[in-house]
């Protein structure tokens, strides 16, 4: 797929912005501090309906636009998908009219025209980013890990999104309820609907996971072997915090360190074990208020020769351990769903040695479309800088070079 028009209204540093773009790989460069990486996070933003940078929305409204009681941030894409064209838009509103102190803020999304329910439209236009802070996947929390993970299966797998979010809410209640149960007491019974809703949700987000893990890292494997000239062999770890596994007789725990088959286990087997567990662990759960266990404590590592790079990767290793998770999740995209993600990368090549630059733009070469971002265009080979487009930002004004 490739996006055909991008059109930004009082977006960032953009109070109006609209550029074609051909079927290419597309360079941005230009100073610091030119629009060069909000140009990227708009277009990633029709993918995931968040931005890879801003806390909240509420950033990514022009802060230099005129006062209006109501103001509307807009992001609007145009692309190419299996030979049939597609739009998506997305309303950022700021509703300062009824108390300007604290203005309301809404966010509407449009697919083809017609508004539509967020989750309904993920996956109509995939992008696969690539930031220098993306090393966080790795080295960050396993909340980064599975944010990650969250938002590159709400891309490919449909309905993903709405179990994240039916599970989160219902999560929030059964936590307050938790609360409420250790400090007043009262019928555990009302656990119930909670734990059925947790459990139904739930078995469905791990059910992903395991399946979405398992090829991931079969296209890993490889990657990785070629990228380390045959020296690194590269595992995922998925550790849920409910193991559907059973433990084999005699044995006290399941070996950490070995790569686990969960591939076979069908989802009503996950519903029914997790909603158990959820039982045998409410008395615990009272006591600490929160729920123990599910998708939301779930861990994922990456292992490199049987070393846990999260906690002792070297730098070097980490890099290249990311860029193969990237060109998997390329690959992985395009068998879920037939067609090539968009590939993002911004200022990427600057943290990269000689080799492994060649090998990210040969992956570059192989996606429909690209969009880079450089202050230097020194980074890239003189082909490489003929053979595409340039583009030059300045304040916020984009011009084809
Ligand atoms: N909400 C906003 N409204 C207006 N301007 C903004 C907003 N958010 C960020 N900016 C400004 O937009 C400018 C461009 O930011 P951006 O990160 O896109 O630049 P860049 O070209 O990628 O720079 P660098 O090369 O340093 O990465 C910055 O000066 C920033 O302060
Ligand atoms: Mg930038």
């Amino acid at each position: 797929m490739y996006l055909t028009r991008l059109s930004l209204t009082n977006y960032r540093i953009f109070s109006r912005l609209e550029l074609d773009f051909p079927r290419r790989v597309i360079l941005f460069t230009g100073d610091n501090a030119q629009g060069k990486t909000s140009i990227l996070e708009a277009v990633a933003y029709l993918a995931n309906f968040s931005s890879f940078l801003a806390s909240n929305d509420r950033q990514l409204m022009n802060f230099s636009a005129p006062n209006e009681p109501v103001m509307v941030g807009r992001i609007l894409g145009e692309f190419e998908r299996a030979g049939r064209h597609h739009t998506i838009e997305v309303r950022l509103i700021q509703d300062a009219a009824t108390n300007p102190a604290n203005p309301r803020f809404s966010k509407q999304v449009l697919l083809d025209g017609v508004k539509k329910r967020i989750g309904d439209v993920y996956g109509q236009f995939n992008a696969v980013t690539f930031l220098p802070q993306m090393s966080r996947v790795i080295e960050g929390t396993p909340a980064d890990r599975r944010q990650y993970f969250d938002e590159i299966l709400s891309q490919v797998e449909s309905g993903y999104s709405r179990h994240l979010s039916v599970y989160s809410k219902a999560l929030t209640q059964r936590n307050a309820l938790l609360k409420t149960l250790a400090e007043v007491g009262g019928d555990r019974a009302q656990l119930e609907p909670w734990d059925d809703l947790l459990a139904r949700h739930g078995s469905s987000i791990m059910h992903a996971r395991i399946l979405a893990l398992a090829a991931l890292e079969k296209q890993a494997i490889p990657i990785h072997q070629r990228l380390t000239r045959d020296l690194e062999i590269l595992q995922f770890h998925y550790q849920p915090s409910y193991e559907p596994l059973k433990k084999p007789s005699g044995q006290m725990a399941l070996p950490v360190q070995t790569t686990l088959d969960r591939t076979g286990i069908t989802s009503d087997e996950l519903e029914h074990g997790l909603l158990a567990a959820y039982k045998q662990s409410c008395h615990a759960d009272i006591q600490r208020g929160q729920t123990s266990l599910g998708p939301h404590r779930d861990e994922v590592r990456f292992l490199s020769n049987q070393i846990d790079l999260c906690d002792f990767g070297s730098r070097g290793q980490t890099r290249t351990a990311l860029l193969t998770l990237k060109f998997a999740e390329v690959a992985w995209m395009k068998q879920r769903t037939g067609e090539w993600p968009v590939l993002l990368l911004d200022e990427i090549m600057a943290e990269l040695d000689p080799q492994r630059r060649r090998d990210l733009l040969s992956v570059v070469g192989q996606v429909e479309q690209a969009f880079l971002t450089a202050t230097d265009l020194e980074m890239f080979t003189p082909e490489f800088v003929h053979g595409h487009e340039v583009w030059q930002v300045d304040q916020g004004i984009v011009k084809r070079s």
